[in-house]
């Protein structure tokens, strides 16, 4: 789950290499570049594989999410476009805490409980996860949080009110498009106030999109479970978004 990566420190090449993305430093300390990259993960790096077209889809849908929720009084670190596979975001020190928010039972939280699929939780679930690829992102408590000084409690009430209204934000803009959310995963980081803006990427690879009418898995579930057609699901979120450069 975790984008652990390489920290090199010659100019010319990228700061830090995730598995879906490589970060360049710019001119201004405070902003950097990001390329997408086709490259996919999946199950803590075990299943790898690569789609063709996924990084300029993840760019656009990321940077079109992210400028609607910005809209919306969320703060966040996007910035603008720069091509195909690269945005400008400004600078953050990611907090080593993946949030998830859940509207309908999948994934690990069927695995774990026991839960049927698709299930509809009764109000939204927020979970936390350390960031870490060798425990294998556990799930925490906001205690854990805390113990282990990964964020402030007031960064984790923070959290979690915007996970919950980004929550409505994306379901009111998805529902309009025939999409149900299912569950998303969020990334937080500090900017060199001290404030915290939302970050990292919003798209399939991190959330889950099912088509209202027919239940079929819009997002990366295609490529986990090898269903095929990874890189149609994507574009199909596209187009609903109303996206209309060139793919
Ligand atoms: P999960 O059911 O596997 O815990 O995933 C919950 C949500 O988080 C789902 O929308 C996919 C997203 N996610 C990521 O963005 N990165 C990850 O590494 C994992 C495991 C999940
Ligand atoms: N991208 C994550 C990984 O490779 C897992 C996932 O999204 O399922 O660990």
């Amino acid at each position: 789950m975790t984008e652990e990566g390489e920290t090199v420190m010659s100019e010319s090449s990228f700061l830090y290499e995730g598995k879906a993305k490589k970060i360049y430093p710019t001119d201004d300390p405070n902003v950097v570049r990001v390329e997408y990259k086709d490259d996919a993960t999946a199950f803590n790096g075990e299943k790898k594989g690569s789609v063709p077209g996924k990084g300029e889809l993840n760019n656009r849908i990321s940077a079109l999410l992210f400028t609607y929720l910005g809209k919306r009084g969320i703060p966040h670190h996007f910035i603008r476009t720069l091509s195909a596979t690269e945005q400008l975001v400004k600078r953050v020190n990611i907090l080593p805490v993946e949030v998830v928010v859940r509207n309908r039972v999948a994934g690990s939280l069927a695995r774990r409980l026991g839960l049927k699929e698709g299930s509809l939780c009764p109000s939204p679930l927020v979970e936390f996860y350390y960031k870490n690829d060798e425990r294998g992102d556990p799930l925490i408590t906001e205690d854990h949080i805390a113990l282990m000084e990964l964020a402030s409690r007031e960064q984790i009430r923070q959290m979690r009110e915007r996970a919950l209204q980004v929550n409505e934000l994306l379901i009111e803009l998805m529902t309009e498009k025939g999409v149900d959310l299912i569950d998303f995963k969020l990334e937080f980081g500090q900017d060199e106030n001290g404030k915290l803006l939302l970050a990292d990427e919003i798209s399939p690879d991190t959330c889950r999109f099912w088509d209202r009418g027919t239940g079929k898995k819009l997002d990366k579930d295609r490529f986990r479970h090898s269903l095929g057609g990874v890189e149609d699901a994507y574009y199909e979120i596209w187009t609903r978004l109303g996206g209309e450069d060139r793919v």
